[in-house]
């Protein structure tokens, strides 16, 4: 019950302190990078080459000290707390060609599904009434079939019904549309910029370009949006160096919430051969998004990560991630919502993933912020 969880609530906080401490080790330890997390630690802003040999560390050992690093400045800044949003995919039509995602258009094999008005605020309503959720992300492919004012309809109604933040990810929906739904009461967009690199991104977006998806981003703030958005790691050609641009760009645009997650490979896309990165790729992301924006950022342990590892979550928090996302889209439809295949929490019922979830965050000490928990 929600008073159980109260009286366990310094407990926790002191178990948080204890995990977040950072031990160094007295002997055998690489001077330079001691000197550089030391002074991370110190608040001291770490210059480009810096950061680079952080995220280009190779030894379990050190990429561990990296993380500890970027834990201890999560606690001094977010002390126990971990926000937890609810995600409802809402149609699995897209008319993009993106050559990495499972439901680009170009992708004939796929079921595709959309939720009506009635489905869609049915299940915010339960997510918000019987779960707790305080925010959900309400997130589609670019679906034309969906009339903005459907949308926006469907939004004032949820508001109506249940106190919740909307995000919308909905891909680009026009600077016209942002302010339509800003109106209607969205509050919040999840839209990545997937890499701050132009080529790169050329390649992987035929038909779209960066400047398009940046402007979208920058209007959606200007509107007073919340701002969430992050990058794609582990893209073909994509260099060390262009994952520290995409963690700066995600600072410039001013995000309230970083989701950096790994490529996973979709066998019916043109990148299907193409390798997802290792698990350490991407805590040693997480760890430099907290060490570049240490006082602000909320960051996400995304639901790639997790699919790509069992232990991610808990390894993400210990990194300087203080997010989770859990899927509460209809499990009916949840698994044809396929980016990339076997995605983490296909099938578990909601009251499961909320289980699992409080259990993970009280082994580590840390008290849900979004989530009403009873
Ligand atoms: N692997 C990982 N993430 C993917 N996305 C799309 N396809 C993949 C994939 N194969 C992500 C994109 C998009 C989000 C909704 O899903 O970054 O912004």
């Amino acid at each position: 019950t929600l008073a159980a969880w109260e009286e366990i609530f310094f407990e926790l906080q002191e178990m948080d302190l204890r995990l977040s401490q950072v031990k160094f080790p007295s002997k055998g330890i690489d001077k330079k990078l001691k000197n550089t997390l030391d002074k991370a630690l110190e608040g001291v802003a770490l210059k480009k080459d810096e950061l680079l040999h952080l995220l280009t560390l190779k030894e379990i050992s050190a990429i561990d000290m990296l993380s500890r690093a970027a834990n201890f400045l999560r606690q001094k800044y977010h002390q126990n707390s971990c926000c937890v949003h609810g995600i409802i995919e809402i149609s699995s039509y897209c008319s993009k060609h993106c050559t990495y995602c499972g439901i680009s258009t170009a992708n004939s094999s796929l079921q595709r599904y959309r939720m009506n008005t009635g489905e869609i605020i049915e299940a915010a309503v339960k997510a918000v009434k019987e779960y707790g959720f305080q925010a959900l992300v309400l997130q589609s492919g670019e679906d034309p079939s969906y009339r903005l004012d459907e949308l926006c309809n469907t939004i004032k109604k949820i508001k109506e019904k249940v106190p919740v933040l909307i995000c919308i990810s909905f891909g680009e929906v026009g600077l016209d549309g942002l302010k339509n739904l800003y109106d209607a009461g969205a509050r919040a967009i999840l839209l990545r910029f997937e890499t701050s690199n132009n080529k790169i991104y050329k390649k992987l977006h035929p038909g779209s370009s960066l400047d398009s998806r940046l402007e979208h981003i920058k209007k959606a703030r200007e509107l007073g949006y919340l701002i969430m958005t992050g990058s794609l790691i582990g893209l073909p050609e994509q260099t060390a160096e262009d994952i520290i641009n995409d963690i700066h760009l995600a600072k410039e645009l001013g995000a309230e919430m970083y989701s950096f997650g790994p490529f996973v490979p979709h066998p019916q896309t043109p990148l299907a051969k193409h390798q997802s990165p290792k698990e350490e790729e991407i805590l040693k992301t997480l760890a430099l998004i907290r060490l570049i924006d240490p006082e602000n950022a909320k960051i996400l342990v995304t639901t790639a990560f997790e699919t790509l590892s069992p232990s991610a979550r808990k390894k993400g928090l210990l990194a300087g991630a203080n997010t989770v996302m859990l899927n509460v889209t209809p499990t009916k439809y949840r698994k044809k919502y396929e980016i990339y295949p076997n995605r983490a929490h296909s099938y578990d019922e909601i009251s499961c993933q909320i289980e699992e979830t409080i259990e993970l965050l009280k082994s580590l000490g840390r008290a849900p912020t979004d989530l009403g928990v009873h």
